[in-house]
């Protein structure tokens, strides 16, 4: 099967993209209609990638005046390590680089919390496993692929449920849209098999308990690491990271691959190193890459590492500065933040958790 025709709920991904299209259609015009979950693992510092692909598009939804809640996934971290003593640093980095590019809570539209804070949430697990067979969890490509990365030789449990655990995290709040990566898609279409099981198993036809969520695709373009050749991620040492300064995005810039032709083209299939870099700067600028090579001509390459230097360093350096600031009181931003937002995914919680168990015929006239 050819990736475009990969079927997604009977669906295939060229569906998934224009209906992505049509959903930010609607944004503008019906902003209160949609619920967006998302999140991230704790894992290390969010990085360029993450912020062209994902962190940007929740500034703008909270802009439009869309709910977000964002999960920070920190049980999440245990299905393919054994350690905790990284998590407490990495939610800390991860909350101050969400602030850091204008995720706003105060806004009253965005909702940052733990998942592990947040025991009703957590409690959804058990039911929604009953509504999945082991087959389809022992099928995921995506945890398959994740398996293998991770170069695990024992898999614990919670890496073959953690779609299930995921689906918790996106239908405790009833969210209708999840913006995703490509490779999440096969987690979204379980939970709307799950919100839909969950639905007719349990619930009169009229009274659905779950939304069936919909993915939004992020419509970047894909960056690759400063290497050219594999993904962007800070384990190999090709990330920019938000937090880097300055000077160590020049040196990361400076080492960046490219090759020997000095006149500078926008050619991702034959040149893909150089047509990496002239994408970040066109992200950076909003200029078109082609614009962008013409006007570096014979340069070579260490004009192409100055413009995408200036480039990288102008769009982060606001970002930075607020960054900075925040890490000055880092302990109380992180609980001003954390406190509210997982005291109202809590009360989101118990109230989906109510209507479960009332559902499942659980709720005893108590
Ligand atoms: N699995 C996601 C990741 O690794 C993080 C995540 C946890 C998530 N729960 C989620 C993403 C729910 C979207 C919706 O990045």
């Amino acid at each position: 099967m050819s990736d475009a025709t990969q079927e997604y709920g009977g669906g295939t991904f060229d569906e998934a993209v224009r209906r992505s299209q049509a959903l930010r259609a609607d944004f503008l015009k019906n902003p209160a209609r949609y619920r967006v979950l998302t999140g991230d693992r704790p894992t290390g510092p969010l990085h360029i990638g993450h912020y062209f692909g994902s962190l940007r598009n929740r500034v703008e939804l909270q802009q439009l005046g869309i709910d977000t809640f964002i999960v920070i996934a920190d049980y999440q971290v245990l299905t393919d390590r054994d350690s905790v003593d990284s998590i407490p640093d990495n939610v800390r980095e991860l909350v101050l680089d969400y602030l850091s590019v204008g995720l706003d809570p105060s806004s009253g539209h965005t909702h940052i919390f733990c998942h592990s804070h947040v025991p009703a949430l957590n409690q959804l697990l058990i039911p929604f496993l009953t509504l999945v067979g082991m087959g389809e969890l022992d099928r995921n490509p995506t945890v398959k692929e994740e398996i293998d990365a991770a170069g695990l030789t024992t898999v614990n449990a919670a890496m073959y449920t953690y779609p299930v655990h995921q689906a918790a995290d996106i239908l405790f709040c009833k969210g209708n849209v999840v913006p995703v990566g490509r490779d999440q898609l096969p987690h979204l279409e379980l939970t709307r098999k799950i919100a839909r099981r969950f639905n007719q198993h349990f619930c009169a036809d009229d009274r659905p308990v779950f939304p069936e969520p919909e993915a939004l695709l992020s419509n970047a373009p894909k960056i690759l690491g400063l290497d050219g050749s594999q993904k962007m991620s800070k384990s190999r040492n090709n990330a920019v990271v938000l937090r880097a300064t300055a000077d160590e995005t020049a040196a990361l810039v400076k080492k960046a691959k490219t090759d020997t032709d000095r006149h500078i083209t926008y050619d991702p299939a034959k040149r893909p190193e150089v047509a990496n870099l002239l994408l970040l700067a066109s992200l950076c600028t909003g200029d078109a890459p082609e614009a962008i090579a013409q006007r570096i001509g014979d340069g070579g390459s260490g004009a192409l590492k100055k413009v995408v230097t200036d480039a990288l360093n102008d769009t982060l350096a606001p970002i930075r500065t607020r960054r900075t600031q925040l890490a000055a009181h880092a302990t109380d931003v992180i609980r001003d933040t954390l406190r509210p937002g997982i005291a109202t995914a809590n009360r989101v919680a118990d109230a989906t958790l109510a209507e479960v168990r009332d559902a499942m015929k659980m709720g005893y006239g108590l």
